[in-house]
């Protein structure tokens, strides 16, 4: 990752970076990690949640109000990527969008700096609400901000603040750096509180196996997604099968029964090689395979 850092004021929880695109970005300071590193917020936040869960599209054919779960507000720049791509289609299409994060530093953070960011400066009114109330109106786009840990919201079924989503776009840390978020137990519990009947997506940066393996593993269906820039491919998954452009196949199952790193994250972690019990599960889920 290219990126150079540029003084940001008080030293604290973020730093602004330029990333290789040139594009200004964040860096935590606490997890080392640049949010959109490499081709910056907007580019990323577009191709890979925007484009890669069809908003725009399944929005405009959705009768009722299509819900967003954006998990990992940060610096707002997933969620603006959202509403620009609405307003810019033109379409009628009503949006709930509904963003969670534990904190709201670092969209504090990016309001200060707005200016420099760029893609923050035209919608700094509902950012404000936001932060205020919670809540901003933006166009078609009813917003809302949780303020919370996303682990709890999903912990019991029934009890999230949000309808169930039609698509989640989820971009918390690395499971490196925030393993909680990308367990299979986790991702099960987020898996109950979708609704059958609404076939969801959910848009993740990594592209690695065992996060593939521990989303089917919770029961979603996983497939390639498009490039960024930075990455050759993406993960798309989803509920429902036919939401998948790439469904991952025999052969990709071949490969995770063959690698040393195909075991799924758990809380009780057990790397190395992915188990029997676990490949079958996955076989069930991979026609042919
Ligand atoms: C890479 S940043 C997200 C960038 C953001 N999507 C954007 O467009 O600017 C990751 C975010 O996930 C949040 N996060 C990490 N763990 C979380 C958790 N357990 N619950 C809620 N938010 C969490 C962090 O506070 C951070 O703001």
């Amino acid at each position: 990752m290219t990126s150079e850092q540029r003084p940001s004021g008080p030293a604290g929880a973020f730093t602004l970076v330029t990333v290789a695109s040139g594009a200004t970005s964040l860096r935590s300071n606490e997890h080392g990690e640049t949010f959109h590193p490499v081709i910056g917020p907007m580019a990323e936040a577009r191709a890979l949640h925007v484009a890669g869960s069809r908003i725009v599209g399944r929005a405009g054919e959705c009768a009722r109000p299509f819900v967003i779960w954006d998990v990992g507000l940060g610096a707002g720049a997933n969620a603006i990527a959202v509403v620009e791509a609405l307003a810019e289609a033109k379409c009628p299409a009503r949006v709930e969008l509904h963003s969670f994060d534990c904190t709201s530093e670092p969209l504090e953070f990016a309001r200060h700096h707005a200016a420099e960011l760029g893609y923050l400066a035209p919608w700094s009114e509902s950012v404000e609400s936001l932060l205020k109330h919670g809540r901003a109106a933006v166009g078609n786009v009813d917003w809302h901000f949780h303020r919370a840990d996303f682990r709890n919201v999903v912990r019991e079924p029934g009890t999230a603040p949000a309808p169930a989503p039609d698509a989640i776009l989820y971009d918390p840390y690395s499971p490196e750096s925030n393993p909680g978020m990308w367990t299979v137990e986790h991702f099960t519990r987020l898996h109950a509180c979708l609704d059958p009947a609404r076939p969801c997506t959910l848009t993740s940066y990594s592209r690695s196996t065992s996060v593939r393996v521990t989303l089917m593993l919770a029961g979603f269906f996983a497939g390639h997604g498009g490039a960024t820039g930075e990455k050759d491919e993406t993960t798309l998954a989803a509920t429902h099968r036919e939401l998948l452009a790439q469904p991952l196949d025999a052969a990709w199952l071949g490969r995770v029964s063959r690698s040393t790193r195909g075991a799924p994250l758990r809380e009780r972690p057990c790397p190395g090689r992915i188990s029997p019990a676990d490949l079958a599960a996955l076989q069930r889920m991979i026609p042919g395979s």
